[in-house]
């Protein structure tokens, strides 16, 4: 009866009615529901973090999950808040944008706005199997801590630092990877650096133990590396999972060294890491490193809203860059990742604003970009140091680099391939 009279039109009773059917899940003419219209999209671009066991606070699989939700899925769909995705469209094209088209924006908030019926599940795809645990499938080898490192209620942590020995006896080329914290809210990020046999490198910290420098100690700069790294993990970015016939390389008798950067949020938790690799099947024709690009030696004026920061580089070879990584503090606003042609022009491969320090994305280029032998980078960061920064934690000082929150950081990571017999040292060879 009453979907009769609504989709009979009659402007009276259409608004009356609407009023009822508020929160009961009444179809309306041209109303999109849950099945059909919105259930794909969240397939597609939420449930990657929104079901248990990843970072989304609530899963968003079924239409009992979902439903209690549909007025804040409106708002934060409106308002370009989930996904969270902050390349700049005019700039480049990466693999696994999530960006909703302004149909699937519509659709849901048209869904929210009319009731949020749940329409007939026959009309909609099937659940998602996802993985329990490792989204990269069953991993060939898991590296974990021995135990776990206590994150106290607040106050500063050092880095910590845990030496883990592979034990691998010939060497290992990874093609995916992924980290899997259990205090996920608090860790900030987790940095798995491969350090070959024979390295001097936090030869002090006894395997499996935690291990840190406090950043006020001279000995702190030991802790510095060239090492090459199997990824960073970052809260709401994918496994690594590199193009077929690239791998990044784990010299037999390497250790992983896991670098962890906890944030305390309030509440004492116990973190426990993991690391899940998966070896490559077929030849590997490719080599992959991280590279870093940074600016440490920037001071952000008190109270200056708009401080500009920039640090260049010169590829010594013909250079395939296959993702970037930009990362700051909480004073950051935005991030660029330039290349300077040979004419003066300024190419800008990626440009992240707003820059949100909650949300350390990784952004892997739709198709790897080849650049010359002598291709000039210039990374572009931007800072706002002034008390409008609502996450500004001290308007009042002059801000430099330093591994805390309450510090900056300006480095621009990027994934390069080389060719499969050279290493780290030799791609910065200059012939
Ligand atoms: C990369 C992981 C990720 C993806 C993808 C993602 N979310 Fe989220 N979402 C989160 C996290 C983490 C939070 C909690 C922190 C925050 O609000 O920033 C959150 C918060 C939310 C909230 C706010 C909850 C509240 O407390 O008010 C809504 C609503 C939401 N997500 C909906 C969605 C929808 C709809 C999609 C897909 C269109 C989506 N999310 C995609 C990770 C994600």
């Amino acid at each position: 009866m009453l979907d009769a009279m609504v989709k009979l039109g009659a402007p009276v009773f259409a608004v009356i009615l609407s009023g009822f059917a508020v929160g009961a899940t009444v179809e309306r003419a041209g109303t999109p529901v849950f099945c059909r219209d919105v259930l794909p999209v969240l397939q597609k671009r939420c449930q990657r973090c929104h079901r248990p066991g990843e970072i989304g606070p609530m899963p968003l699989e079924t239409y009992a999950q979902v439903r209690p939700w549909a007025a804040a899925i409106r708002e934060a769909v409106l308002r370009k808040k989930m996904p969270p995705w902050f390349a700049d469209p005019r700039f480049g094209k990466f693999a696994d944008d999530p960006t909703l088209t302004p149909n699937e924006i519509q659709t849901i908030a048209k869904w929210a706005a009319g009731g949020a019926p749940k329409g007939d599940p026959a009309q909609g795809p099937k659940p998602i199997a996802w993985p329990a645990g490792w989204s990269i499938g069953k991993p060939d080898a898991v590296l974990e801590m021995p135990g776990t490192i206590p994150v106290p209620a607040k106050g500063v942590v050092d880095y910590q630092y845990v030496v883990m020995p592979t034990g691998f006896q010939r060497d290992r080329w990874v093609t995916a990877a992924e980290v899997r914290p259990t205090a996920r809210r608090v860790v900030h990020h987790v940095v798995i650096y491969i350090r070959p046999p024979g390295s001097e490198w936090l030869k002090e910290a006894k395997p499996g133990i935690p291990y840190s420098i406090p950043e006020d100690d001279p000995r702190h700069r030991r802790l510095w590396t060239t090492s090459d790294m199997v990824l960073v993990y970052a809260p709401g970015n994918p496994p690594m999972r590199l193009p077929k016939g690239m791998a990044k390389k784990i010299p037999a008798g390497s250790d992983l060294v896991f670098q962890m950067h906890y944030q305390p949020d309030g509440k004492a938790a116990l973190d426990h890491e993991r690391i899940g690799l998966k070896f490559a099947k077929g030849p590997v024709v490719k080599r992959v490193f991280t590279l870093q690009l940074g600016n440490d030696t920037f001071v952000l004026p008190p109270g200056d809203p708009d401080v500009r920061v920039a640090a260049y580089g010169t590829l010594p070879r013909e250079t395939e860059i296959l993702s970037f990584f930009p990362h700051m503090h909480p004073r950051g606003t935005s991030f660029a990742f330039h290349y300077i042609h040979p004419d003066g022009q300024i190419e800008t491969m990626l440009y992240v604003k707003p820059y949100d320090f909650h949300w350390q994305l990784n952004y892997v280029l739709a198709k790897p970009r080849v650049l010359p032998k002598g291709a000039k980078l210039e990374w572009v960061a931007h800072f706002d140091n002034s008390k409008n920064n609502p996450k500004n934690p001290d308007p009042d000082t002059a801000v430099r680099f330093g591994e805390q929150s309450t510090a900056e950081m300006m480095i621009g990571f990027f994934d390069v391939t080389a060719p499969v017999g050279m290493d780290k040292e030799g791609f910065f060879v200059r012939k």
